[in-house]
């Protein structure tokens, strides 16, 4: 496996892998990689000749008095899961690099990006959208692999790549859970015990939406009542959002229906986590 940091090295290494053939597969991450990230590499490899793991916290989409700085860095531990899960290539630029002194252009998906997370996380898209742009760039993935747990994200960089015209294809990958039904993420790490407790209130009141609306409630206020009920039970909890929408334009539904996206994102403690099911189909399960 190869280590790469810098960039022209990163384009030297696509550029020959293209020009021989070869198929390249792109998994973006910001590392402090976990069960969710591996399912990514998993897929990945299988699509493709070159399986390429970008590591890189990108500043461009923390806010001011967000947790940049804070947030979980392990790169050697990263480097032993990316080795064993069969990766070719784990870039890992600098922030000098990829936004050197003078930097100055950003890619913007306007409406999908204004919308639930781009309403409490402003310009966190904005910075989202240009690193994928730039690591596309870099890399000239043929194919680039992101988890459903960010859904809106996936939303819009599909919506980038149609909109610049650009080739990779996007495949997504469903959202793994622990036992309880919380979604593997990075920033779990931040959990205290009984905050990690706590958070178990976001997937049951998933469950509770989806057992309502198998039963037969279509009423989007009643659904979102019986979560909002669940989460303001758990005094750590606090909603920032909690929505049900139309899965491909993030409208807001009176009305759910099969394939409906519940989607929200709610504070324990001081940790935002964000996470979200389709009615009717992948609706969260808990095994304990
Ligand atoms: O999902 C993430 O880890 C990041 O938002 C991404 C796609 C790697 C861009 O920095």
């Amino acid at each position: 496996m190869k280590v790469i940091e810098r960039i022209a090295d990163m384009k030297a290494l696509s550029r020959l892998a293209a020009g021989r053939g070869k198929k390249v597969v792109l998994v973006p991450t910001m590392g402090a990689l976990h069960e969710g990230h591996l399912m990514l590499l998993r897929k990945g490899r299988e699509l493709g000749d070159v399986l390429v793991v970008s590591i890189f916290v990108n500043p461009a989409q923390f806010g001011p008095g967000e947790d940049y700085s804070r947030y979980p860095r392990d790169i050697e531990r990263d480097l032993a899961l990316a080795r064993k899960e069969g990766v070719d290539v784990v870039f890992s630029p600098r922030a000098e690099e990829m936004y050197p002194g003078g930097y100055q252009t950003f890619v913007d998906v306007e409406e999908l990006s204004r919308r639930l997370c781009g309403l409490s996380r402003t310009g966190h898209f904005r910075g989202v959208a240009t690193v994928v742009v730039k690591l596309f760039n870099i890399v000239l993935p043929r194919v680039a692999v992101f988890g459903l747990k960010d859904y809106q994200q996936q939303l819009v960089i599909k919506r980038l790549v149609r909109d610049l015209n650009m080739d990779a294809e996007i495949v997504t990958v469903e959202t793994v859970r622990e036992g309880d039904g919380l979604a593997m993420s990075s920033r779990n790490r931040y959990l205290g015990e009984a905050e990690r407790k706590a958070a178990a209130c976001i997937p049951r009141s998933m469950v509770a939406a989806g057992e309502l609306f198998a039963a037969g409630e279509r009423d989007v206020e009643k659904l979102i009542g019986r979560m909002r009920g669940i989460i303001d039970e758990e005094p750590l909890a606090a909603v920032d959002y909690l929505k049900i929408c139309d899965p491909v334009t993030l409208d807001e539904l009176g009305e759910a229906d099969e394939g409906s996206l519940v989607v929200l994102a709610v504070k324990i403690g001081g940790t935002r986590l964000i996470d979200n099911c389709i009615l009717g189909r992948n609706c969260v399960k808990i095994r304990n």
